[in-house]
Formats: C-alpha cells, structure tokens, sequence
C-alpha cells in the first residue's frame, strides 16, 4: 500500500452556543471550562500536538473572544509568575502557547450546524487532508485518539472518522456507521446517517468527535444541503464522498467522555482528578466522604 501524506491541520469547531451549560456559558464559552485545571480545548489542542498537527484553525462565533486570548501568550502573567520564582507554573503556562502563526480562526457567522462550521474554514484549509477534532468529546487513552487515527491513516488514507459501540437507545444523538467488521480496528463504511431513529439505524456504532478527511468533503459541503435537525450536517457530506473515496469507521482504544452533556462532564471530572498523582488520594478520600453517607442513606 502506498503511504499516504500527513494530515497538516486541524480544525476546531468551538462556535457552539453551549446552552446545556447555562448559565456557566453566558460569558465563558463552554470549550474553557475545565476539566480539574486544564480547560477542555487544551486537551484537544494537546491531542491535535501529539498526532503532529501544525495548523490549529478555530471556528468561532460572537461571544467567544475569551477563547482568543487562552490561545495568545500571556507575556505579562509569565513576567509576574517569573519574578516570584513561579517555575512549575510558568513551565505550566508556557507549555499551553502555541507556536507564532500556527493559529488561525474563521468565524461562523450563523449557527448552521457542524458541517456549515468545517465549511466556514475551507479557504484556510486549502486542498489537503485535515483532521476535525470537537472539544466535546474527551478521549483519553494510552496513545491519543487523532495520533491512533493518523497512523492508520497513513496506511489507509481515503477518510477515517471515530467510531465506538454505543446503547441502542442513543443512536438518535450520534450520527451512525454501516460498517464493515472484522478488519482489525478499521472498517469499511458503506452508509452513514446522522441522528436516526433506532428503527432507521443501521448498526450501534457510533461517529464520535474526532476525523480525518480528504479535502473533496469540503465541496460536498458547498451544496449547502440541509440534513437533520435542519442543520448543515458534516455526517451527509462524509457520506457523500462514499464511493468516490474509501471512508473508514476506526474503532479507537480509549475512553470517551461526553463533555457536552453535565452528567459526562462530571463524570470526566472525577476521573481525571482521580489520575492527577498530586490530587488522587485527597480527592479519593473527599469523594468517599460525599458519597458514603449518600448510599447509606438510601
Ligand atoms: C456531532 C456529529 C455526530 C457525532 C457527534 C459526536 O453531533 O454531528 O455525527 O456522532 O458529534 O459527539 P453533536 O453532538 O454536535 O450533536
């Protein structure tokens, strides 16, 4: 097999309003808020880092200005953090910069849905492969998800998109793969549908945040055409390029936390502190102590 080019750049759909969130979101878009004290975009960003990206394009929307500024460097706070021989948090800070001119945002000027959000950056992201990475979705795991996802993309090419098994009853919040098995970790996708009902839905598997995509989608884009929950739908032009180009559902190993919902939120939360060495016992201790007489009450 002839090995496929890297995958250059990534885009970071964050236009979202973040209403499950509200009224936290108001003025904080819901991409900062943190899980323990690394707000969700630095784990993507750290993912986008470790699968060798080197373009970081940002689909905004008003309101989400703040985020701009996470992204800057922060001369003044390092200067402070300097003078009072704040080493291990500065290394902490320094190690969020991105390198100058790495990042670049395109604005989404109507909430149309993710597939209009990917299309808002095509002229940024010009005619080569690119990965999509949505903050929502944590997936921890022992090597990062897009790092798993570039390296069987270098040997399939064609379009990888993130696949897990999810209950049969949430296939209407994800969009769902008819996938081929048993090739290992990548399937063959013949059909894809976004948010179907069960009765509609041809399997479990589920597309989760993460892709790896031919530029070719980027036209399918352009048709405008509107799918489910009358959105612009990012699923529909993936599934469009089927048959022109191979399209693989990957079945990643790692966790996944749904940190668009406040119950995966909480749960991401708690399990990420629980794997901070410098908090774990405490925090173990802390959650026993909340929990025990909860249970016993029951
Ligand atoms: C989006 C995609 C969907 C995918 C999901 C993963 O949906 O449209 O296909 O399964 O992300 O989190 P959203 O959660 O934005 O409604």
């Amino acid at each position: 097999m002839t090995r496929q080019p890297k995958v250059p750049k990534a885009v970071f759909p964050v236009a979202g309003l973040g209403t499950r969130f509200l009224p936290a979101t108001k003025s904080v878009p819901k991409e900062l808020l943190p899980l323990v004290d690394r707000p969700l975009i630095q784990y993507a960003i750290d993912e986008a880092r470790a699968a060798g990206i080197e373009e970081f394009i940002f689909v905004t929307a008003r309101g989400k200005s703040a985020l701009e500024d996470y992204l800057d460097h922060a001369p003044q706070l390092s200067a402070t953090l300097r003078l009072g021989n704040k080493t291990s948090l500065l290394a902490e800070l320094e190690r969020t910069w991105m390198p100058t001119g790495a990042v670049a945002y395109a604005r989404q000027d109507e909430p149309r849905g993710l597939g209009h959000a990917v299309w808002c950056a095509r002229h940024l992201i010009g005619n080569t492969a690119f990965a999509v990475i949505l903050p929502d979705d944590v997936i921890a795991g022992p090597t990062p998800c897009l790092q798993q996802m570039v390296e069987a993309y270098a040997e399939c090419g064609g379009n990888v998109v993130a696949a897990m098994e999810v209950a049969p009853d949430m296939v209407g919040s994800y969009g769902i793969l008819d996938a081929e098995t048993g090739q290992g970790r990548l399937g063959a996708v013949k059909g894809m549908i976004e948010k179907p009902s069960p009765e509609n839905a041809p399997s479990n598997l589920a597309v989760v945040g993460r892709y790896i995509l031919d530029p070719a989608v980027l036209d399918h884009l352009s048709q405008q055409s509107v799918g489910a929950g009358g959105e612009i739908q990012l699923t529909d032009a993936i599934a469009a390029e089927i048959g022109r180009s191979s399209v693989y559902g990957f079945r990643f190993d790692g966790r996944r936390y749904d940190c668009g919902s406040k119950a995966g939120y909480l749960r991401a939360m708690v399990a990420f502190a629980l794997e901070r060495p410098d908090l774990r016992d405490d925090f173990e201790a802390c959650l026993a102590s909340v929990v025990q007489p909860q249970v016993a009450a029951q």
